[in-house]
């Protein structure tokens, strides 16, 4: 094992630019024990991969977390309590069964959105905000608004009340990713209660008048197997919050690589058809998940390491994703690349339920960033947000 690598994801050097520190740990040390981080950090592609089918390897990483809140005496009724109670009830942090039963009703609802059939409706959101934009935070401008709107929109919300769903993602996003101040839970808990008596409501609208959006099709009105008003409600908190900032990254972090490479972005805009191929390419070299967790609830090994029950396993989605052994060049953008098998919506059971959509949304944002915005150009060097998770930029300051 080998202790002296520096293994610190939150320093301003790893948070400025990750990759030499995760290059390293692939290549020295792959399956990696990190006291600052309290988990083993897996590097490699080929381990990477294995660990999403590996059932040792456990997604139920919320219980765990309020059981041992409970063994120190923390009360079961504070805020932070209640807000792990209603994200314990989210299949992204339920193992099976528990997790089939959601994501089958969950994939059929998604299934029946016909997501391919939203392509005119996005590019009118998408334009409308390009439309507004004289230059400052692009992200503030557009990759923001956009993702929580389309959420809203599928979900069958009224459109006046589209704005509430990004202060809500914001706060669970503050109690997920622990960033914010010491009051976050009890700042988030009042904006989830609303949350929560908000799809509440919107649910008993939808019993007596049922739409062909979102939430009427996870109601499953015709099957025998229904989700509670628990589970729905969760539901919805779920995909606001899973489809939200991480698409806004998707959108930012694509847009950054391409300013600052002018030649694949000319490239781009003479030829928009390498628009599919470039937005996953841009995903697999600078995607917004760094870092997808799980727990070990069974002994295993993983390359000749024993990982305990109790331990935890951040699969380091950033580092497979420039793994030498299963990309050619990785720290080189091609955006022809193909084809182009990146983790950046993770595998397996949990794979990412929402990815065709973030597919869509990056492509229409980015494809009418680039032919809308000619002379886009970076005002500022942006700055990146120090998180394990996620890879995520403070602002896009740009001019038009
Ligand atoms: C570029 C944007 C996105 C990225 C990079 C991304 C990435 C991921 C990843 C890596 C996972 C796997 C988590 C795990 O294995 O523990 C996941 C799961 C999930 N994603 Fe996404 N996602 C994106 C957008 C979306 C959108 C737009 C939605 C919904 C509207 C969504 C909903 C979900 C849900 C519900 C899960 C949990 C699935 C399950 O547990 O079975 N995601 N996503």
């Amino acid at each position: 094992m080998n202790t002296a690598l520096d293994d610190d994801l939150l320093t301003p050097e790893a948070t400025a630019d990750p990759y030499p520190l995760l290059d390293a740990l692939r290549e020295h040390d792959p399956v990696h024990w990190s006291a600052d981080h309290r988990a083993w950090l897996l590097t490699r592609y080929d381990d990477v991969s294995a660990a999403f089918a590996n059932k040792a390897l456990s997604n139920d990483r919320v219980r765990p977390v309020r059981a041992a809140r409970a063994a120190r005496g923390e009360t079961s009724d504070s805020a932070a309590d209640r807000v792990l109670a209603l994200m314990s009830e989210w299949m992204v942090v339920s193992d099976p069964p528990a997790h089939s039963r959601l994501r089958k009703l969950a994939a059929g609802a998604f299934k029946g959105q016909r997501i391919s059939a939203m392509d005119a409706s996005i590019t009118a959101l998408v334009d409308e905000l390009i439309d507004a934009f004289t230059g400052g935070d692009l992200i503030a401008g557009v990759a923001y608004p956009l993702p929580a709107t389309v959420i809203a929109t599928m979900l069958g919300a009224p459109v006046a009340d589209r704005d509430r769903f990004r202060d809500w993602s914001d706060e669970l996003a503050l109690v997920a990713f622990g960033g914010g101040g010491s009051d976050r839970h009890e700042r988030a808990l009042g904006g989830l209660h609303e949350m929560d008596a908000y799809f509440r409501s919107l649910i008993e609208q939808r019993r007596s008048e049922p739409g062909d959006d979102m939430l009427t099709a996870m109601m499953g009105t015709e099957q025998d197997d229904k989700l509670s008003d628990d589970e729905l409600s969760a539901m919805c908190a779920l995909l606001l919050f899973a489809g939200h900032e991480t698409t806004t990254n998707s959108i930012a972090n694509a847009t950054l690589a391409l300013l600052r490479r002018p030649d694949d972005l000319a490239r781009l805009r003479r030829d928009p058809d390498l628009l599919n191929t470039t937005v996953e390419e841009l995903l697999r070299f600078d995607g917004p998940i760094k870092v997808i967790n799980r727990w070990v609830v069974d002994e295993t090994e993983i390359r000749g390491r024993t990982i305990s029950p109790g331990e935890r396993v951040h699969l380091v989605l950033a580092a497979a994703n420039r793994d030498p052994e299963r990309f050619a060049d990785p720290a080189t953008v091609d955006i022809e690349r193909s084809p182009n098998p990146h983790v950046a919506f993770g595998k397996g059971i949990h794979a990412c339920i929402g990815a065709q959509l973030a597919r869509m949304e990056t492509r229409i944002a980015v494809g009418r960033i680039v032919s809308r915005l000619p002379d886009l150009a970076l005002a500022a060097e942006p700055r990146w947000k120090p998180a394990v998770a996620s890879r995520s930029l403070e602002a896009l300051e740009v001019s038009v």
